[in-house]
């Protein structure tokens, strides 16, 4: 066996430990699980025994009856036991992988940014659905159905032993030939299993991009080599598939005449028996051949599922191990801030300060600033200047390395993380709609927030109107990512969204692209009401925005190059200057 196909015993262990959340489940299961393993080949057995004492030896039609009875409570104890064993495994399975998903979740969504920046959501998707998935089944039909499986084998070759050791042995003759089988079998399967995996991931990749990006393909009339290239990738899926099927159609056939082959060389074998004896023991060997006939297909069955139970185990181990790679992983912003009394009507003061994404490549240098408690700062500065960096630190959505941001005296990390954001709202540049509801990405599904306080909040700040008149009103679905809205429309909401939360802090980050004039004078008057009284911070690409904010800071690659009021920095002649006069041009 090549390394790769070899079980990760230490994650597998890891993985098997989880059945102490459910011993009791567990417990139940596995007792099932024996019963039914024991029950199954006790059923040929006891249908020998009353052929041989009740139809050959002595014709008694009660006590034939009477074991009649005994076999139909066996089957019946049996189809319980199967139906019991299939719900409390699966029960069992379930309800670990639930317990398991609980953890995935809640700990990617605490991860910070810097982790999302760099993993493709895709793969993020695949953990938390279908690697769970393929994890269930090491609980639900893995581990549970091997160890039925091992039993019911052990049992049917001792009642077979014990019962005649020459009909056995007779009987075993094509097992080693099924082994070998299954093993070819087994390797196969998983290198096609392996191709339709890659295959599926393909299409799916494939299809997802191409639908997301439909505009795009449309406007450059890319449709036909699209389809081309769907063609190629749908065909490869289709061989795959065939791939599987096929080894699959032979394997069963093999399988169904090996153990043609057993009953065979059983039959051979009575057939010199009887030449050989007299009348008395033939009678005899009746029931045990029945027994025998019997028991050769129980002894086929787990053989046979043996590889593929293994690759179940197999593949889940593979997937767990992604999957604890996440869970173990200490990706998410250091919340050591004790301090929940912090007062927010404070300065908020930068000092010294340096950030970048990644090491030492600064984005923000040096930045030196004071914002006093209720007045407006507006940031203008070209794109890349780091505008939205510079606030994502305040949310503490990245961390910085040098210098301090001070609200008052209290240093930004001392302060309780949730208690910190809870007074902070910041509006993304990128609105992010759920596609649920108006009314649910409003209230981002808080119930303590009523109808009436975001109808009450669309008024002030001037979105009700618009709101209205879409179908269906607060209740309308705004599609995947907020898609049916454009983006003015989209910041709106999100300014609803920071009225109704009435933060201390507001942080505005304004979209770059271009709003249609009418929701252009919708945001302003919407930002005069919610930057009033209060400590705001905003990010301006219209400086037409601006122009009465307390303080206009200029930022360009990274540096704080002029600040002070509209009216100073134009006097200054720099920068802003500049930009004015480019924009007033327009
Ligand atoms: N998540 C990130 N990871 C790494 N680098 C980033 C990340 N986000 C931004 N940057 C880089 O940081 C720099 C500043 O980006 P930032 O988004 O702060 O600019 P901005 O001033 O907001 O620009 P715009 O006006 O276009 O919104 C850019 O060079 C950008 O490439
Ligand atoms: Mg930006």
């Amino acid at each position: 066996m090549s390394q790769k196909n070899k079980l990760n015993i230490t994650v597998f262990k890891r993985l098997l430990s989880y059945w102490k959340l459910y011993k009791g489940l567990f417990i139940v299961a596995v007792g099932c699980v024996l019963a039914l393993a024991i029950l199954g080949p006790s059923r040929p057995y006891f249908i020998g025994r009353m052929v041989d004492l009740y139809i050959v030896k002595s014709q008694n039609g009660e006590m034939l009856i009477a074991w009649t009875l005994i076999i139909i409570g066996i089957l019946i104890f049996d189809a319980v036991f199967q139906f019991l064993s299939t719900y409390f495994s699966n029960l069992f399975a379930q309800s670990i992988i639930r317990d398991l998903r609980k953890e995935l979740m809640s700990r990617m969504l605490s991860f910070r940014m810097q982790y999302f920046d760099r993993t493709p959501i895709g793969a993020l998707v695949t953990r938390v659905v279908s690697d769970l998935e393929a994890i269930t089944e090491v609980f639900s039909s893995g581990i549970m159905a091997i160890v039925g499986d091992l039993i019911s084998l052990i049992v049917v070759v001792s009642l077979m032993f014990w019962s005649s050791w020459q009909l056995s042995l007779m009987t075993l003759i094509p097992i080693p030939l099924l082994i070998v089988a299954t093993r070819l079998f087994a390797r196969y399967i998983r290198k096609s299993f392996q191709m339709e995996r890659d295959q599926v991931t393909r299409l799916n990749t494939f299809v997802q991009e191409r639908i997301t990006g439909i505009s795009l393909v449309q406007l450059f009339n890319r449709q036909d080599q699209e389809y081309k290239i769907f063609q190629g990738i749908n065909a490869k899926h289709r061989q795959a598939h065939i791939k599987a099927i096929w080894a699959n159609s032979i394997f069963f056939p093999v399988v169904e005449m090996l153990s043609s082959f057993s009953i065979a060389f059983l039959l051979v074998w009575t057939a010199q028996r009887v030449g050989n004896s007299d009348s008395k023991d033939v009678g005899l060997m009746f029931g045990e051949t029945i027994s025998f006939v019997l028991w050769i297909h129980m002894l086929y069955r787990p053989i046979r599922q043996l590889a593929d139970k293994f690759n179940i185990l197999q593949r889940g181990t593979v997937r767990a191990e992604r999957v604890f790679e996440i869970i173990d992983r200490e990706d998410h912003i250091q919340n050591d801030g004790v301090l929940t009394d912090c007062k927010f009507d404070q300065s908020i003061s930068f000092n010294n300060l340096y950030f970048a994404y990644n090491n030492e490549d600064w984005v923000l240098k040096n930045i030196n600033l004071k914002i006093q408690p209720g007045t407006t700062v507006a940031f203008v500065g070209s794109t890349g200047a780091g505008k939205s960096s510079l606030v994502n630190l305040i949310g503490r959505f990245y961390e910085y390395q040098k210098g301090s941001i001070l609200f008052g005296n209290t240093e930004l990390s001392e302060i309780e993380l949730n208690y910190l954001r809870k007074n902070i709202a910041i509006v993304l540049q990128d609105v992010f709609l759920f596609s649920e509801s108006v009314f649910n990405n409003i209230t981002l599904g808080d119930p303590s927030i009523s109808r009436e306080d975001v109808v009450a909040a669309s008024k002030a700040v001037g979105a009700h109107d618009f709101i209205m008149k879409l179908p269906g009103g607060y209740d309308y679905e705004v599609g995947e990512r907020g898609g049916v809205l454009s983006t003015g429309q989209r910041q709106l909401l999100s300014f609803i969204r920071v009225y109704v939360y009435d933060p201390y802090i507001l942080i505005l980050d304004e979209a770059t692209s271009s709003i249609d004039n009418e929701s252009e004078e919708l945001i302003q008057k919407a930002t005069k009401k919610l930057t009033e009284g209060r400590t705001s911070i905003v990010i301006a690409h219209r400086l037409s925005t601006i122009q009465t904010a307390n303080k206009i800071v200029v930022l360009d690659k990274g540096e704080i190059k002029e600040q002070g009021t509209h009216a100073e920095l134009l006097d200054l002649e720099g920068y802003y200057r500049v930009l004015y006069d480019m924009q007033f041009s327009e």
